[in-house]
């Protein structure tokens, strides 16, 4: 096949996730391999309005497979939201030879694409965020890796609560989607998991009861989950819902000691796990597949276990539905 373009650019935007690196690497040897010549661009969308920029050689992606974060770093670019900002950004990939730009991140990574790509620029999206919650594809680059890192912490805090007969109240991130809150729930034994998609939490239904027909069957430890989207959105007594006020709420009513645990940006670092490398080697092969015959505006998207793409446009106009059978198996077994 003959490539329509000679040279493509790649940055990641947006919070990182690992696995970044996987695919950026996947990107540089998969237009190398076919004789494109490839611009890393620095801090995402800030780094390409002020031109940091530098080529990628073979070597230049070598041992940071495993590396968690971005080699390449990222940023939030909020000048990039503007015509002014976009006009920029074309000029810059003129002024580099950039004929196609592969962005790695998030839905508003997505829209600075699409806004990129409406310029003239052609771009093609790749899902890396820990938050899975992307409408257009199943699964986004860095999940499995916080979901394990979350289980990992979520099985040494029950070793101490198990010590204590304590109940163990953890904050999660994910933005407003409660995926990593589920699954973790699911792989760590959480009693309950509070996230957005449930609508108006009710602790007394959602929580203490489920704790309290617990402790009859004989459990007197027990691991809560609360998704940041929760405690952002909802009140508990006029305050936030926080994993603190969660546990002093436990503790008044059950009489059972808890303590709250917020994982924060833990969850966004660590080496990927060979999940989020292998899918991000296939996205970004898939990535430059598309551009070498001059095709943009899509974002790569996992259906299934099959690599897809879709028009960015329609991909950001997507809503991303619910598992509602994933959290009902989660509810009858964690118990
Ligand atoms: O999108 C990834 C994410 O880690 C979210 O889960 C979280 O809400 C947000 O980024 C935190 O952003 P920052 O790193 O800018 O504090």
């Amino acid at each position: 096949m003959e490539n329509k373009v000679k040279n493509i650019g790649v940055l990641t935007s947006g919070g990182d996730a690992p696995g970044m690196n996987a695919a950026v690497r996947s990107v540089t040897r998969a237009a190398l391999s076919c004789g494109i010549k490839v611009t890393g661009i620095r801090k995402g969308f800030f780094g390409l309005l002020s031109s940091q920029m530098e080529e990628l050689g073979l070597r230049s992606v070598s041992n940071t497979l495993q590396n968690g974060g971005t080699f390449l770093q990222t940023a939030r670019c909020t000048e990039f939201n503007s015509k002014a900002g976009v006009d920029k950004a074309k000029m810059n990939c003129i002024a580099a030879d950039i004929e196609g730009l592969v962005v790695c991140g998030g839905d508003g990574s997505f829209r600075g694409a699409r806004d990129l790509s409406l310029a003239g620029v052609p771009c093609i999206g790749i899902p890396c965020t820990i938050d899975n919650d992307i409408a257009c594809t199943d699964y986004t680059i860095g999940f499995d890796t916080a979901v394990n890192t979350v289980t990992q912490i979520m099985d040494k805090l029950r070793d101490t609560s198990q010590s204590h007969d304590r109940c163990s109240v953890i904050e999660v991130m994910g933005r407003r989607c409660g995926d990593i809150a589920m699954q973790a729930a699911v792989c760590g034994g959480a009693v309950s998991a509070l996230i957005p998609e449930m609508g108006v939490i009710d602790l007394e239904r959602d929580v203490i009861s489920r704790m309290k027909r617990t402790l009859s069957a004989g459990k007197n430890h027990f691991i809560v989950i609360v998704a940041e989207g929760v405690v952002a959105e909802q009140k508990l007594d006029g305050s936030p819902m926080t994993a603190g006020a969660i546990a002093r709420y436990i503790e008044s009513q059950t009489k059972i000691e808890s303590r709250d645990t917020i994982i924060g940006h833990i969850q966004r670092g660590g080496s990927p796990t060979a999940r989020d490398r292998i899918v991000a080697s296939q996205m970004g092969y898939h990535a430059v597949q598309l551009l070498r015959q001059g095709i943009g505006n899509r974002v790569v998207a996992m259906r299934g276990d099959k690599i897809v793409d879709i028009d960015i446009l329609e991909a950001l106009g997507m809503k991303k539905e619910e598992d509602k059978e994933f959290q009902k198996m989660m509810r009858e077994i964690s118990i």
